[in-house]
């Protein structure tokens, strides 16, 4: 299989100095990677700005914003055959960059616009052989959500986990299908999530896409 990875966070300038960006260490994508590698699959790594290593033996594309993530996205999504979107893109970015560093005032407002949904994006422009997965991070444990984002995204598969997995070495987890099947993983170190979690993505294929 060619997979292809996103991980880490972007970065939505502000100003040259400042971003709104989400809390995202890069682990989770770094362990699919890696588990990607020990399968004998081709992968290929779309990173934020993240300090956790990649392995070697990867294509490494680094992009900063999600503008750049979903160009990056988009250009290499074709000669793959399924997208793991492990990135925690940011939703919003400022209408406004400026070029100057902003000079600290009492109280600022900054106007923002939502970015492109860049998994829901590949989802609508992959062909029959191809798939893609996301993730469904929540405060609480809401798998009605997961369920709307898997349909909306155009997914084959989401992953639920809640938010005590961000920055964590371990996960716990629900996978969801759109026939309406779950699996519950409790909780184990990433590195072994990421092993289940491309097992089933590759039992994704031969099947019709959802
Ligand atoms: O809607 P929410 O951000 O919770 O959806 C999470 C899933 O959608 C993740 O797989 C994430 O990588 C992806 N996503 C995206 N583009 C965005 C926001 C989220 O591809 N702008």
């Amino acid at each position: 299989m060619k997979i292809l990875i996103t991980a880490g966070p972007t970065r939505e300038a502000i100003d040259p100095v400042r971003y709104i960006g989400n809390r995202s260490s890069g682990k989770m994508g770094a362990a699919l990677a890696q588990a990607g590698l020990r399968g004998g699959h081709t992968v290929s790594v779309i990173a934020g700005p993240i300090a956790v290593a990649l392995p070697e033996g990867i294509e490494r594309i680094d992009v900063e914003s999600a503008a750049q993530m979903h160009a990056a996205v988009m250009q290499a999504f074709p000669a793959h055959d399924l997208l793991i979107m492990a990135a925690a893109v940011a939703d919003y970015r400022p209408v406004r960059r400026s070029s100057e560093k902003l000079t600290r005032r009492g109280r600022i407002l900054i106007e923002c616009e939502a970015t492109e949904d860049i998994v829901a994006a590949a989802s609508a422009a992959k062909r029959g052989d191809q798939r893609t997965v996301g993730f469904s991070l929540e405060s609480g444990r809401d798998l009605d959500r997961a369920v709307e984002k898997l349909g909306r995204k155009g997914l084959d598969m989401i992953v639920y986990n809640s938010t005590q997995a961000m920055d964590s070495a371990t996960v716990e987890a629900v996978l969801l299908w759109p026939d309406g099947r779950q699996e519950p993983l409790p909780c184990r170190s990433k590195v072994d999530f990421a092993d289940i979690l491309l097992k089933r993505a590759g039992a994704l294929f031969g099947k019709t896409a959802g």
